[in-house]
């Protein structure tokens, strides 16, 4: 009982479209309009606009990592994570947006911080390096979903490589539209406008 309330916490926790409501206060319109049709901070920087697609990545993380701290503050580690994964499949299927959502990574990423900084920060320096070297945000989140499993194996956590697996299995099946492209070589550069 205690896991399903904490998978629901974390959905709810993830379902917040911060990407959505920030780009319609600021009077950008609707960001599924545009671009991949995503509600994160990759296609919010579609719409030109730096800071939103900021602080759309720190809320997105935020939320997050906060499922996962809430609910194992609440309930314990196991607990955690069950809220963790809850808040990916928020962001991804947000019940508020007819369950279609973002691409979990900046989410995705969040939890991984929240579970072990160590694999988040590992995660997160690979998405860069990637980025650095391709420009193009999905090939960037594809390869730290690849090496964030690796890096808790290496680290001797087979839990967490088991768990960010899981996340990982997630977020490449919401990029099934970017592999796609990518594989068509039609995939645009990160911060290219919609
Ligand atoms: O972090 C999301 C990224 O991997 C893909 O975003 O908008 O290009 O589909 P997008």
């Amino acid at each position: 009982m205690t896991m399903l309330l904490a998978l629901l916490l974390g959905y709810l926790l993830g379902s917040v479209p911060w990407g959505l409501l920030l780009t319609r206060a600021a009077g950008l319109g609707d960001v599924r309009a545009i671009g991949s049709g995503s509600i994160g901070a990759t296609n919010v920087l579609r719409t030109g606009n730096k800071l939103l697609a900021a602080a759309t990545l720190a809320l997105d993380i935020a939320k997050g990592a906060l499922a996962l701290w809430l609910a194992g503050s609440l309930w314990g580690e196991q607990a955690g994570l069950a809220a963790g994964f809850g808040a990916v499949l928020g962001h991804a299927f947000p019940v508020w947006l007819g369950f279609k959502g973002g691409k979990s990574v900046a989410t995705g990423g969040g939890v991984l911080l929240a579970a072990a900084w160590w694999l988040g920060l590992g995660a997160a320096l690979v998405w860069l390096a990637m980025a650095f070297a391709t420009r193009i945000s999905s090939a960037s989140s594809l390869t730290a979903c690849v090496a964030a499993p690796v890096i808790a194996l290496l680290a001797g956590r087979p839990d967490l490589a088991l768990f960010s697996a899981g996340i990982a299995v997630l977020v490449a099946i919401r990029h099934h539209a970017n592999i796609r492209r990518l594989l068509a070589g039609t995939e645009p550069r990160i911060g290219r406008k919609a």
